[in-house]
């Protein structure tokens, strides 16, 4: 058995409470040795790391990791919220009872650290300092020294942070154990997998991955699933999967900030760390706050103020290119320390490649392995045309690296937001932008946001994979109290920032092109809608919201022709109609307040009314 004592005093780890549960589940894990880690450690860590070979070099100082084949997502079925109250049982949140959850995961966890070492990471999901730190603080135990590189990437870690903490009781306990991950039965009926968020004990019990989203306890249990719990709990703040980012005119000195959700896979990393088109000239400055999580409250100004809790970006690698993404790439660039998971290697020259990065793949296939450790040279026929990289390949690198991070995007007291986004992945209906005013019906088109059905989510043709406000994988409680906290706090805030809905993916029917060439291109519906809040436009009313007309939209330098864009401004009514449909069937399921059914009634009148004229 480790002293566990003399190890926390010798880290001068002195909270009594974080001594108490590290010495528990020391117990539990049965783990040999125990570290205390901090940010300093992080050069260390790597040279340990490289040494064991669970990590190898990446030119300029930076690192290639794999995650075992079967574990290289977030899985959603085999991760639940549990708490004490039957009432916070959600449609989507696979509640379960606290106690038996607790009780499956200890067992599970016994013994499961044995002959490793159990790092203690103490961390904190806020800027130092924010009026939202009592819910900011936690210590992940984990026993795989990867998580610890990415969590030192990912969040603010040290010990000072659970020290000096004003409630020394009042800290997320985040116990993480890989287990046997070839022995786990992942996916089929035997799944030994299980990733518990207790939120009513503020504990998150993680067992079997060490995938990134599985295994980063900060980031998606306790910045998402946990603070969502919190936030309603408290009554103070609301905690999405929301991009954050700032655009400043220069002309007028003017700064904006916006907030949005995007279901996974459906761009905020790229929107976040946009810039403003070439064509538009200097005058605007895109800012990068944060790209996956926003925590979201009224300040003391009655303004609603949000900051980013992360320190870092874990982005997806697909597709990332000096075109689509160019702040992502000179945010992995040598020197950055970027840490890649499950892209391309090649063990001679110590590059990294995945699908996108270049057209085509390199040329050379000598010392190139793919995502699943295998010689791209050695491929049989069949597998020629299988990617190198897997699709959910991550980059992992700090905020302090990203070119256009705002400089203010570590200040406590957040920015304020003026806009609120919803966007998803919608082939055909939705326009390229419309402003919503009414905050009922802003909430209510959060909560009926959706993704179509791919290939890998089955489902009906035209019917969405609703996933409100692209909270989906990260509810903590049921959908209609989340509605209504949601319109307690929006109501809070003296100056009402305007809602909208943008979707850059409309295709055309026949032959399938994207309607709007995306990417950079999207911060000219944004610039639409600032100017829309300041009453410089006033757009054309539809049935559901306002949207753009031709000459506001500005569109210098871009060659558009005429027919995509009449489809992207205007409604397909007929289509519209039949959405409204599903979209009942869908709230149905929650136990939502009055306003948002009235929001819904109104909307679909509208739309009647319109289709009739
Ligand atoms: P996130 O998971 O929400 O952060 O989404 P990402 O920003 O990582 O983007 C997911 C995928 O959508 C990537 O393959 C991107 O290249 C693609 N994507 C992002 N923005 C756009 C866009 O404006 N247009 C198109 N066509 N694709 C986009
Ligand atoms: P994503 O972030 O939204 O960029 O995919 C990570 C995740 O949600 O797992
Ligand atoms: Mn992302
Ligand atoms: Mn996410």
């Amino acid at each position: 058995m480790v002293d566990v004592d003399k190890v926390l005093d010798e880290a001068g780890l002195t909270n009594p409470h974080v001594r108490e549960y590290v010495s528990y589940w020391a117990g539990v894990t049965g783990a040999e040795r125990i570290e205390v880690v901090s940010a300093a450690d992080d050069e260390r860590l790597l040279q340990e790391s490289l040494e064991a070979g669970e990590l190898l070099p990446v030119t300029g100082g930076r690192y290639y990791s794999r995650s075992y084949s079967k574990d290289t997502a977030r899985s959603e079925e085999r991760t639940v919220v549990a708490t004490s109250n039957p009432e916070d049982k959600g449609v989507y949140n696979n509640w379960k009872p606290a106690d038996e959850t607790v009780k499956t995961l200890t067992e599970r966890m016994t013994g499961a650290s044995k002959g490793k070492t159990m790092y203690v990471i103490p961390y904190l999901m806020a800027p130092v300092g924010s009026p939202l730190e009592a819910y900011a603080a936690g210590v992940e135990l984990t026993d795989s020294r990867p998580v610890v590189q990415q969590m030192i990437r990912m969040a603010r870690v040290g010990i000072d942070y659970i020290n000096d903490l004003a409630d020394p009781s009042s800290f997320v306990r985040a116990v993480h154990v890989t287990g046997d991950l070839p022995n786990l039965g992942q996916g089929t009926d035997a799944d030994q997998r299980l990733f518990a968020t207790v939120a009513d004990r503020r504990t998150i019990l993680h067992y079997g991955s060490s995938y990134g989203g599985n295994a980063l306890l900060g980031k998606i249990a306790h910045g998402l699933r946990q603070a969502c719990y919190d936030g309603r709990a408290s009554g103070k703040f609301l905690a999405e999967q929301f991009l954050l980012l700032g655009i400043k005119d220069k002309e007028t000195g003017e700064e904006f900030h916006v907030v949005g959700g995007f279901p996974s896979a459906s761009g905020k990393t790229n929107l976040s760390m946009t810039l403003s088109p070439d064509a538009l000239g200097e005058r605007y400055e895109v800012t990068f706050y944060g790209d996956d999580i926003a925590w979201i409250w009224v300040g003391e100004d009655g303004k609603l103020r949000a900051f980013n809790p992360e320190n870092g970006v874990f982005g997806v690698a697909k597709d990332t290119n000096e075109k689509t993404n160019p702040g992502a790439i000179k945010a992995i660039l040598p020197g950055s320390g970027a840490i890649f998971t499950n892209v391309a290697y090649n063990e001679k020259t110590q590059e990294v490649w995945w699908e996108g990065l270049t057209k085509h793949h390199p040329d050379d296939l000598d010392g190139w392995i793919d995502w699943k450790g295998e010689r791209i040279a050695d491929r049989i026929d069949d597998e020629l045309g299988d990617p190198w990289a897997h699709p959910n390949s991550r980059f992992t690198t700090p905020i302090s690296q990203v070119p256009n991070a705002a400089p203010d995007f570590d200040d406590a007291a957040g920015v304020p937001i003026d806009a609120i986004i919803f966007g998803g992945r919608t082939r055909d209906r939705e326009p390229l932008i419309r402003a919503i005013t009414d905050v009922a019906e802003g909430v209510y088109d959060g909560l009926t946001l959706g993704a179509e059905a791919t290939a890998a989510a089955d489902g009906l043709e035209g019917v969405l994979r609703y996933d409100p406000m692209s909270m989906r994988p990260f509810l903590a409680y049921e959908e209609g109290d989340y509605a209504r906290h949601w319109l307690k706090i929006i109501g809070e805030a003296t100056d009402k920032p305007v809602f909208a809905h943008v979707n850059w993916f409309q295709r055309d029917a026949e032959d399938g092109h994207f309607l709007w060439p995306g990417y950079r291109e999207n911060v000219r519906a944004l610039l639409w809608l600032l100017q829309f809040k300041k009453g410089e436009v006033k757009g054309q009313q539809s049935p559901v919201g306002i949207i753009p007309t031709e000459d506001e939209l500005d569109l210098r330098g871009l060659d558009l022709p005429q027919r995509d864009l009449d489809r992207i401004l205007n409604l397909d009514l007929k289509r519209w109609k039949q959405e409204m449909g599903f979209r009942e069937q869908h709230l149905q399921q929650f136990k939502l307040p009055e306003e948002i059914w009235e929001a819904h009634k109104r909307v679909a009148a509208a739309i009647d009314e319109a289709a009739q004229a």
